[in-house]
């Protein structure tokens, strides 16, 4: 049975309540974190941490937890639910309100809810064993200008997630309206082009992916693979060697086939592979 967090209690995900006129059920006015860890050791905490304080100031949401609060509350969470691979779910919504009305209630104390769920087992990155790579649609991204907060107000993401899903693929990639790459429904993107990896820069269009910094972070500090965060455009994406997806469930994931097309040469890559082999032996570190 899955132990959740809900306002100051843990309990079984059966009992945890919360009322219809909690602003993140009415109107998604709330913010999320997913946090890997692995047999307790998080990826990124700090960072992830970070961003969510972010999202809460950028939304008005005023909580303070202290990041010793949430360090306590994943360590306690991942341990009532054995451990293991799991992406830890925080979530904080405005609260609840006694009617429905959009402007900001006053004097509302914010929900606040965790749980964890599975995530696959970080095997060690082998080209023999990784299996085909991830084929993925492309769709013009019709999200808000707003992708730098991780809202739980995720509608837009479910029906480009869907689109993708729908085709029998696992993800879809977006470009904007002048046909540049943003990012996936639910993971950032790298390309690989003549040994350069190469990802969108930050800012309104994507979300600011911890695992998508720490592989910037992890390959520079390494030194042996040249990265540039710079517009990258669909004619690129298209031509590209490699593609890649990060998420902090999926880590760095290869990417052979888009809209029915081979990637590259249709094989996971070398270079996939270095990056992936530097990630695995580093994530623990940042
Ligand atoms: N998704 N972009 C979007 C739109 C995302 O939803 C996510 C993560 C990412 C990658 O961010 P990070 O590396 O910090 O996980 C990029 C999470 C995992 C989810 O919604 O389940």
């Amino acid at each position: 049975m899955s132990i959740v967090f809900l306002n100051g209690d843990y309990m079984p995900v059966e009992q945890a309540k919360i009322s219809p006129l909690d602003r993140g059920f009415l109107f998604g006015d709330g913010i999320y974190e997913v946090i890997p860890s692995y047999d307790g050791k998080k990826v990124g905490f700090q960072a992830h941490i970070n961003r969510m304080n972010a999202g809460l100031k950028a939304i008005g949401i005023e909580l303070n937890w202290l990041d010793s609060q949430w360090e306590m509350l994943c360590e306690q969470l991942s341990e009532k639910n054995g451990a293991g691979p799991l992406g830890i779910y925080l979530h904080v919504s405005r609260g609840t309100d006694n009617k429905r009305f959009h402007a900001f209630p006053e004097n509302v104390t914010p929900t606040v809810f965790a749980m964890v769920f599975d995530i696959p087992i970080p095997n060690t990155p082998d080209l023999a064993t990784i299996g085909n790579g991830y084929a993925l649609t492309s769709s013009e991204d019709l999200r808000w200008q707003r992708c730098q907060i991780k809202s739980t107000a995720l509608l837009g993401n479910v029906l480009h997630f869907q689109e993708g899903y729908q085709a029998g693929c696992q993800e879809t990639l977006l470009y904007n309206s002048d046909n540049e790459l943003t990012e996936a429904s639910a993971a950032n993107i790298f390309i690989v082009k003549n040994g350069v990896v190469i990802t969108p820069p930050l800012d309104h269009q994507i979300l600011p992916g911890i695992t998508r910094r720490l592989v910037i972070d992890i390959l520079m500090k390494d030194g042996s693979i040249k990265l540039e965060e710079r517009v990258v455009t669909m004619k690129e994406v298209n031509n590209a060697d490699e593609i890649w997806l990060t998420s902090s469930s999926k880590e760095i994931s290869p990417v052979t086939m888009l809209d029915g097309k081979i990637v590259g040469d249709g094989k996971v890559g070398s270079v996939w592979l270095q990056a992936a082999t530097l990630y695995s032996k580093n994530k623990f570190f940042y």
